[in-house]
């Protein structure tokens, strides 16, 4: 698959918060162990080299971990793992809470890390202005790093914390939605170019309400017409639609 662009290094990922639990706008439901595995050796093949996942996404970081077991230490160097910290899942409620407390993010990253064997990028989930500022998470990240955690990240989704992401010296990633719903976030981006950041791309399809190929490479364009290092990730769990949104995103790339 060829992911570079003429204009930046932006490239297609997989998002996995399908994988785990219910999500999107049609509510699709978790798909089974097998599919999920056959899924994930398939975007293996088809050349996708970024995951994101996340405690809050239910059963995706253990699903993603059995994954990356299988893999010989050759194709896993290949690979980048990204999870989160911050937001948890409630296994009882089937639903995600949030706790930044340093004890919380130390047991969730630990345990991720249990799950995944390796972690490349860590992101403050949920992340805020305060946040940003807080001891805790200084602390925290700082752990992480002791862990062999390559970079770190913020998830956000409002203007004045990914601006305060821009300028924080210890973030590599900032994950962000965008899509035609959702440019709200275009600030945070031009400030990511000056800053040498690189973007996560969350929702592209805006949760699936994207349809249509005409739309897709639309919504793949308009990222990459952004002309910002870092990756497009993609939400789906089925390798029909992943294949589709490989030759759309390089239809967008080249169109
Ligand atoms: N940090 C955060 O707060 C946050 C929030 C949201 C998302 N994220 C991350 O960003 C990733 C992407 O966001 P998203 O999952 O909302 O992605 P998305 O691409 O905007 O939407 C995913 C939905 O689109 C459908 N879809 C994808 N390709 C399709 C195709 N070719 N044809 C028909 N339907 C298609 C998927 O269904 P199928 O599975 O049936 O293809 C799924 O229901 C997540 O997986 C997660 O890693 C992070």
């Amino acid at each position: 698959m060829k992911q570079q662009n003429n204009q930046s290094s932006i490239s297609l990922g997989c998002g996995l918060i399908r994988l785990g639990r219910v999500w999107g706008v049609d509510n699709k439901p978790v798909p089974s162990e097998s599919d999920v595995q056959a899924f994930l050796e398939g975007a293996f093949e088809l050349g996708i080299r970024f995951f994101d996942t996340a405690p809050a996404y239910g059963l995706s970081e253990k699903r993603l971990g059995a994954f990356l077991k299988n893999l010989t230490p050759e194709q896993r160097n290949k690979v980048t793992v990204a999870t989160k910290f911050g937001e948890h899942w409630d296994d009882d409620k089937q639903e995600p809470f949030v706790d930044h407390t340093y004890e919380m993010l130390a047991m969730s990253f630990e345990k991720s890390l249990n799950e995944l064997g390796k972690i490349e990028v860590l992101q403050l989930h949920k992340a805020s202005t305060n946040l940003l500022e807080a001891d805790e998470i200084d602390q925290a990240f700082s752990f992480a790093l002791k862990s062999d955690v390559s970079f770190l990240g913020a998830s956000i989704s409002d203007l004045d914390t990914g601006l305060k992401a821009c300028s924080d010296g210890r973030l590599t990633y900032i994950q962000l939605p965008f899509n035609e719903e959702r440019m709200e976030l275009l600030p945070v981006i031009d400030k990511a170019k000056i800053s040498d950041k690189k973007i996560l791309f969350n929702r592209p399809f805006a949760m699936g309400a994207v349809t249509g190929q005409p739309s897709m490479i639309a919504a793949y364009k308009r990222i990459i017409d952004l002309d910002c290092p870092g990756i497009v990730l993609t939400g789906t769990a089925s390798l029909e639609h992943l294949r589709q949104n490989i030759n759309n995103f390089e239809s967008a790339t080249h169109g």
